[in-house]
């Protein structure tokens, strides 16, 4: 069995986090062994689905399948810098130490711990299906580039230059493979999903086009795009909201003119909130609705 990768992206608020979790309980309620993992420092997982969640791999009532992480950075930077300094403990005395772990603790070692706890999440054979809801654009991409230069860091470092923040050379090495392999998941559009959230407006696409492309600079294809909220047509009974989807399916249209290559998903307005396993159930009877991509 081969997992599979499912990021979502997109501007601050556009709903990844609500799209995310509907694929993660779709997936869940189909029986699939599922986790979903947020990437995002102002997670909100333990608000959706309420319940206590956090820095651990936590089962999601109601869903039989289910598990939710909340990556916490602070703790992350922490395991990631005694991961680094357990090996020189036994190696060098505490002044030594001192001065690796001042070397850790920089904002490098803070983006690098992010991102290996990312990357431990696709490391593992464990899940059928593992979903990522990422922090909006910017710090995502931001997150996906670091391996790119990290392969130049490594090489640095190992001819005695360079920064160290990632810790000592040998375990540089060691994690270079790990982290080549999952990149080299990410660029591979059979193993991983990579879904762009967007609004139904002018900003919110020209966002994505942008990002889309940012990506495909790093090597990862777009594979899916999803324009949420929607007004439901049968909302088009007044003039102001007659226009108001006018306008909307205008830019669904425009989404798909300007990826024609990819399918482009629609979800609707819900007069409440997304949450709770119930409400994610109802998003998700539309999302996979005849959209093939519920087998
Ligand atoms: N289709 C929808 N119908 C009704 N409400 C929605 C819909 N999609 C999202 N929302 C609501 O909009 C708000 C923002 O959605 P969500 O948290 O999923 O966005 P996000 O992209 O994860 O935001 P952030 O960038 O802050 O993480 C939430 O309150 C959510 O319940
Ligand atoms: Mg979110």
């Amino acid at each position: 069995m081969e997992t599979k990768f499912i990021l979502f992206s997109g501007k601050g608020g556009v709903g990844k986090t609500s799209m995310a979790s509907t694929t993660a309980v779709h997936y869940g309620d189909q029986g699939k062994k599922t986790l979903i993992v947020t990437t995002d420092p102002a997670a909100n997982l333990s608000d959706v689905f309420e319940q206590e969640i956090g820095h651990k791999i936590t089962k999601i009532n109601g869903v039989e399948n289910l598990h939710a992480m909340e990556i916490n950075p602070d703790k992350a930077t922490e395991e990631y810098k005694e991961r680094s300094l357990a090996p020189m403990r036994e190696l060098f005395d505490e002044d030594l130490i001192k001065v690796a772990e001042e070397q850790l603790s920089g904002p490098c070692t803070e983006e690098m711990a992010a991102f290996d706890k990312f990357i431990d999440f696709m490391d593992t054979d464990e899940y059928e299906v593992v979903i990522f809801d990422t922090a909006p654009t910017g710090h995502t991409i931001r997150l996906l580039e670091l391996p790119v230069d990290w392969s130049k860091h490594i090489e640095a470092s190992s001819k005695g230059s360079g920064q160290t923040c990632m810790g000592p050379v040998a375990l540089i090495q060691d994690s270079k493979k790990k982290y080549d392999d999952a990149i080299n998941k990410l660029r591979d559009f059979s193993r991983t999903d990579f879904v762009f959230v967007m609004q139904p407006e002018q900003t919110s696409l020209e966002e994505t086009i942008r990002s889309s492309e940012d990506l495909e600079d790093i090597g990862i294809k777009t594979t899916r795009v999803i324009v949420n909220g929607l007004i439901p047509n049968e909302e088009a009974i007044n003039p102001f909201f007659k226009k108001k989807i006018d306008r909307q399916q205008m830019y669904v249209a425009k989404a798909k003119e300007s990826f024609p290559h990819i399918s482009i998903q629609t979800m609707e307005l819900f007069d409440s909130e997304l949450k709770g396993v119930e409400m994610f159930r109802k998003s998700g009877s539309k999302l996979f609705k005849g959209s093939g991509q519920d087998e």
